[in-house]
């Protein structure tokens, strides 16, 4: 088991290059099934989560090339519609195969994904949809077998704001037989690079970016050469680090349009932010102000920034609420983090944290991705060392973190 030890106490200086966005990559290589044709991906994040779905999709037939940051997919002797239980179990975003398979080849046999650290997570609502869309969908020995002849358009309502659920819904779509309206659809960015990337290949797609998306069925997709947007939680997670141990540090390749509430609250939390173009430089001096973080669906603040605030917040000046709507178990940071000191009151979906003048570095564990992406910010600015077990959790979700914060000033180093 691998873990991380972090000197803190330093301020993290310098620049770093964002990566492209994980949530982005997982939706658009699953996109290569719908097409006999070459998708050609560039700006794809070396992680952990990227290398399993290259290789379930790999596994189904889907023939793959690779280069450093760029993946070449040709979907035209896939002969496998399976995603099994041994792949889906370590990443989630495999359900996201369900939907291009039962759009191409009409069968799809998909694990159902386990319980997850966070939440429950169910996929009712991909199962619902796909159903409105002609579906016969059978929820066998832990797999969801669906089959259709051909996908007809629907009116789909989300009762629940989905990601997954939009993006999965979205690609069964653009080959059905008719016009499909996703309405209370999820309104993320990576959802609207997913569309981009879909239309790219021929789809049509309006509305993308609102809660209600519009595709009109079309016959086939052609391949097409699609670059995937930055990480906007990767970059959200250097910005808090910095803020957190009082540095200056400016992100490139990164985009501020789709961090505008994170960028919101690092200003309240007293940061200086300055954008221009793909950079964002950010300056903080003295101790962060505390902030109130209240999670909701995208552009409400992201969910998955909720544990980095709640970091800043434990050594900030005041008493700050941390409100989490969207997963009914995303606290698992706060036992961790007392560990090392922090002041936090938990109540249901609501933590309230008075910031305390220091932290004292101890040895932790990280539950799961944004959990552990807490833990390192909390570990930097801890007096002494920090060590973090069961980082497997990290390198899901951040390409090569120890050597990005090492170029900032970090004293961190990956320890067997
Ligand atoms: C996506 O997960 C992201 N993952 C998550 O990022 C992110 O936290 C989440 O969206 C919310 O923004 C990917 O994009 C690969 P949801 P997803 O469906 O799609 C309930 C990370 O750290 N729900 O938007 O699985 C669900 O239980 C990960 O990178 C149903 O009830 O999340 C949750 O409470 C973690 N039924 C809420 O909706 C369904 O069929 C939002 O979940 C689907 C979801």
């Amino acid at each position: 088991m691998q873990k991380l030890a972090i000197q803190g106490g330093r301020p993290l200086r310098g620049e770093v290059r964002i990566s492209g966005a994980k949530n982005a990559a997982l939706p658009i290589m699953c996109a290569s099934l719908l097409t006999a044709d070459t998708l050609h991906l560039t700006n794809l994040p070396d992680l952990h989560d990227v290398g399993t779905m290259r290789k379930l999709l790999q596994q189904m037939g889907v023939t793959v090339e690779t280069a450093a940051g760029e993946i070449t997919f040709k979907g035209d002797k896939i002969d496998k519609w399976e995603a099994p239980y041994d792949m889906v179990k370590t990443m989630r975003a495999a359900i996201l195969v369900l939907g291009p398979l039962v759009a191409r080849f009409g069968d799809a046999k998909v694990s159902l994904p386990g319980g997850c650290a966070i939440g429950s997570r169910p996929v009712d609502l991909h199962i619902k949809g796909l159903q409105a869309m002609g579906a016969e969908i059978a929820i066998e020995h832990g797999y969801i077998h669906a089959k259709a002849k051909r996908l007809k358009g629907a009116r789909i309502f989300f009762d629940i704001v989905s990601v997954t659920g939009t993006e999965n819904l979205m690609m069964a779509a653009v080959l059905a037989d008719g016009v499909t309206v996703l309405e209370n659809a999820a309104r993320e960015p990576e959802v609207i690079d997913l569309a981009n990337c879909l239309r790219s290949m021929g789809a049509k797609i309006s509305g993308d970016g609102t809660d209600n998306i519009t595709i009109i069925g079309v016959e086939s997709l052609r391949g097409a050469t699609h670059h995937i947007m930055p990480d906007r939680i990767e970059s959200g997670t250097f910005l808090v680090a910095a803020a957190a141990t009082g540095g200056s540090i400016t992100l490139r390749e990164t985009r501020a349009d789709i961090l505008e509430t994170v960028l919101e609250k690092l200003t309240e939390a007293g940061a200086k932010i300055v954008v221009d173009g793909d950079t964002i430089h950010l300056e903080m001096n003295g101790r962060p102000k505390s902030v109130n973080v209240r999670t909701a669906p995208h552009p409400a603040f992201p969910t998955d920034m909720q544990a980095q605030f709640m970091a800043l917040n434990c050594i900030a000046d005041g008493s700050a609420m941390v409100v989490e709507t969207i997963f009914e178990n995303r606290f698992m940071h706060v036992q961790e983090l007392r560990r090392l000191g922090a002041q936090i009151d938990v109540e249901g979906n609501t933590s309230v944290v008075r910031g305390v003048a220091k932290l004292e570095g101890a040895t932790v564990m990280a539950t799961d991705l944004r959990a552990s992406a807490c833990l390192v910010i909390a570990g930097l600015v801890a007096e002494g060392e920090t060590v973090i077990d069961r980082i497997y959790h990290l390198d899901r979700g951040y390409e090569h973190i120890e050597s990005k914060l090492g170029q900032l000033g970090a004293s961190i180093r990956r320890v067997k």
